[in-house]
């Protein structure tokens, strides 16, 4: 007798369908339903090219998986850390793929996800991507709306995802808004939170209320935080796709700011360079720790707002990259460049890390890239601004943001890029010549101490900077690697 017909395939009838063994999910993404069908087509030795899987409508056949658990299986983490990633895709292939994966691991390729060329794990990684992109989107763009009305207060949002990622991007919004009462609405299912986590049926656009008291603030820190200088139409529109904008009222303001940019940023660029007066950092922190931001947009509001410790920066430089990003490299301070653009990493130091990153196989879209320091400190020269070491006193002044800014983005490794990095994410001045390596931070992630991407340029000849260069990626690789 075939194995198969020891062990009958997870569909008692499936094995009649001419060898085919039919899979019956439920609609949208069944994690629970698909690990147990997969430990039984395992346990009963099944190939994946015999089964069918069946999900986006009710079942043909009106099987339903039989959900007893089958025997756990041994795959590797990045394999398991994958298929919560990859079933919520629309793709109606999502769970042939994932078994195919799964069933060459245990059939002995046990490092199949290292291999980026090979065509299913390409695949894959792209829809991994997808879900990554689409829950940035519902995380970044949902807005909650108050339901007008005496009784307890209560809050919807409407929102129409990608991807069946409803399920997946709720435990970030319980964590974010966990004191409210809430429901998210969407074409496929709902979500609610009274203090337990509960799912539900479909909602209709409609059901979500129209605006409310807090629309202005949106607006506000919509405008507060908007840089007319990093005005680009085409990534805008990348970002923030249109289908979103009517659910943000911040989104009103747009074409009046998208008006009015250019002037602005002319202003900005022409401004005369003045020199620095130093403030009261006593007074300056005191200040800083009466906010209590719930979230990164809200702490970046508030930096973005906040006067630069040493006057003379044209804007605060906030944070770059994902929340969740599985790796953020913290620098000292914006430069020239990134003090006009309004982004860290931008100038000739940024542009080496780029150039690093992109060798040691580190997508500079999935990294969080941020600084200890949030304002450009310079001397003038003449009219040119020449970049100044933030002091100790300055370093410590930006520590208390610096430390929320990761809590929200929570990596899973920081990698400190230089002496200040580091005194900011330790409170300690440690020679990097000593430390440099995986760290402990005392912090929930781990660390990792390289040097900063200006030493490099700095040094004298080629040659040292060859090596020194090789030495850096590596650095970041080993990093990747940990992350990993
Ligand atoms: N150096 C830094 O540390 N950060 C930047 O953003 C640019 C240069």
């Amino acid at each position: 007798m075939s194995d198969a017909a020891q062990n009958p395939s997870p569909t008692t009838e499936a094995g009649a369908i001419r060898g085919l063994h039919v899979v019956s999910l439920a609609p949208g993404a069944d994690l629970d339903g698909f690990r147990a069908a997969v430990r039984r087509l395992i346990a009963g030795r099944i190939p994946p090219e015999t089964v069918v899987w069946q999900s986006e409508a009710p079942s043909l056949f009106g099987i339903d998986m039989d959900r007893a658990e089958g025997a756990p299986l041994r795959l590797p983490r990045a394999v398991t850390d994958l298929i919560p990633m990859v079933v919520p895709h629309r793709d109606p292939e999502r769970y042939g793929l994932l078994y195919a994966l799964i069933w060459r691991v245990l059939q002995g390729e046990r490092a199949l996800m290292e291999v980026a060329s090979d065509p299913l794990v390409h695949r894959l990684h792209r829809m991994r991507k997808a879900i990554g992109r689409d829950l940035h989107k519902m995380h970044a763009f949902l807005r909650f709306r108050r339901v007008p009305g005496e009784g307890a207060e209560r809050f919807v949002a409407w929102f129409e995802p990608d991807h069946h990622i409803l399920a997946a991007a709720a435990p970030f919004f319980v964590d974010r808004f966990r004191s409210l009462n809430w429901s998210i609405l969407t074409p496929e299912g709902s979500a609610h939170w009274d203090g337990t986590l509960s799912f539900g049926p479909p909602g209709r656009c409609e059901d979500a209320p129209e605006g409310d008291s807090f629309e202005a603030g949106w607006r506000d820190y919509y405008e507060n935080t908007f840089n007319p200088a990093r005005l680009n139409l085409d990534a805008m529109r990348a970002e923030m796709p249109r289908k979103y904008w009517r659910n943000m009222p911040e989104t009103a303001a747009i074409p009046a700011l998208v008006r009015a940019a250019s002037a602005r940023a002319q202003a900005m660029i022409e401004k005369e360079p003045t020199m620095p007066v130093k403030r009261d950092p006593v007074r300056a922190v005191a200040k800083m720790a009466q906010d209590e931001p719930d979230s990164l947009e809200a702490l970046n509001a508030v930096i973005a707002r906040s006067e630069p410790l040493v006057p003379g920066a044209t804007q605060a430089v906030l944070g770059e990259g994902p929340v969740g990003a599985r790796i953020a490299f913290v620098g000292e301070q914006p430069g020239d460049q990134e003090d006009r653009q309004g982004r860290p990493f931008v100038g000739p130091a940024g542009q080496l890390l780029s150039r690093a990153l992109e060798e040691a196989g580190i997508d500079r879209r999935e990294a969080y890239l941020t600084n200890a320091v949030k304002h450009f400190k310079f001397t003038l020269r003449g009219k040119r601004r020449i970049h100044e070491k933030p002091t100790a006193g300055e370093v410590s002044h930006y520590r208390w943001w610096l430390d929320r800014e990761l809590d929200f983005v929570g990596p899973r490794l920081v990698v400190a890029l230089g002496a200040t990095a580091v005194l900011a994410l330790t409170g300690k001045q440690i020679p990097i010549t000593r430390a440099r390596g995986p760290a402990e931070f005392g912090k929930p992630f781990q660390g990792f101490i390289t040097v900063h991407p200006s030493y490099l340029l700095r040094l004298p000849d080629e040659a040292a900077k060859d090596v020194a260069y090789r030495a850096f990626v590596d650095d970041l690789r080993r990093a990747n690697a940990l992350a990993a």
